[in-house]
C-alpha cells in the first residue's frame, strides 16, 4: 500500500503542497469516501478522484541526479533552493528518493514512483549506500571495528555494523551503511574523532553515480540501472 500523496504524486500535476490543500478542502475521495488525510494508505488500483475526476498515474519514471552543495533536498523550501528547481519544468513534480544533507553532494534518485521510493528507503531492505567523505581530525585506532560492530552514536544513535575504508593519510574514507538515519555518516565518523567536511554519495545498491554528470545534472534511469540498487 502507499501514501495517498504519493498516489496522487504520481498524476504529475499536484505538488505534496497543493495535495495537502486538496485533501484538507475535501477534494479528494478514495473509493467514493472523503480522503482523511494525505498518510492514509491506499492501493494504487483503488479509485482516488480530486474534484470527482480520477487521478490516473503517469508512467513511472526515475532519474539519478548528481546533488551539488547548497541545494536542499526537497520538493519545496523557504530558504535554500530545493533540488527540483535544478530539474525541467515537465519534471519538477518528481521527488526525491531519500535525503542528502544541505552541503553534501553526489547521486539522489528522483522519482513519481512511491512504490519504488518506498522499497529503496525502507529499512528491512538493508539497501547499501556509499560515501567519499573527507574529515578533519583523526580516526581512532579502533574505528574500523566499531564501524563493523555497529557503534553508538551522539544523542544515543545506535547504528547497524557499517564499513570503513579510511585513506592512508587518514584525511579521508570510503563509508558503507545500510541505513539512512539523519546525518548517520557524520554522526559515525565524530563518533570515532573525525569531523566530515566533505560528503559525497558514490553509490545505491549496486548503481553507482554516472560520473560524467557534473554536479546539478542528471539523466533517467534505465530498468537495468533501477534493478542495480535492489542486487
Ligand atoms: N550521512 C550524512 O551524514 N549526510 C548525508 O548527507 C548522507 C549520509
Amino acid at each position: 500500500m502507499l501514501r495517498l500523496d504519493e498516489i496522487i504524486r504520481g498524476s504529475g500535476k499536484y505538488t505534496r503542497k497543493q495535495i495537502i490543500a486538496l485533501v484538507n478542502e475535501g477534494r479528494v475521495t478514495v473509493n467514493g469516501a472523503l480522503a482523511e488525510a494525505i498518510s492514509q494508505r491506499c492501493e494504487p488500483s483503488w479509485e482516488i478522484c480530486v474534484d470527482g475526476e480520477q487521478v490516473v498515474m503517469e508512467p513511472p519514471i526515475c532519474i539519478m541526479m548528481n546533488k551539488p552543495a547548497g541545494w536542499l533536498t526537497a520538493t519545496e523550501s523557504q530558504k535554500e533552493p530545493p533540488i527540483t528547481d535544478l530539474l525541467e519544468p515537465r519534471l519538477r513534480h518528481l521527488f526525491p528518493v531519500g535525503r542528502l544533507d544541505l552541503d553534501s553532494e553526489g547521486l539522489i534518485l528522483l522519482t513519481n514512483d512511491g512504490g519504488l521510493c518506498h522499497r529503496v528507503i525502507m529499512p528491512a531492505e538493508q539497501i547499501t549506500k556509499e560515501y567519499y567523505i573527507e574529515v578533519t581530525g583523526q580516526f581512532r585506532p579502533d574505528t574500523a571495528q566499531r564501524f563493523r560492530d555497529g557503534l553508538e552514536a551522539d544523542n544515543g544513535l545506535l547504528c547497524l555494523p557499517a564499513e570503513i575504508e579510511i585513506a592512508e593519510d587518514d584525511k579521508s574514507a570510503v563509508v558503507r551503511i545500510t541505513e539512512g538515519k539523519r546525518h548517520q555518516v557524520k554522526r559515525m565518523a565524530a563518533a570515532c574523532g573525525a569531523r566530515v567536511r566533505y560528503l559525497k554519495r558514490l553509490a545505491i545498491g549496486k548503481l553507482r553515480l554516472d560520473e560524467s554528470l557534473k554536479p546539478g545534472e542528471y539523466r533517467p534511469l534505465t530498468d537495468a540501472e533501477i534493478a542495480l540498487i535492489f542486487q
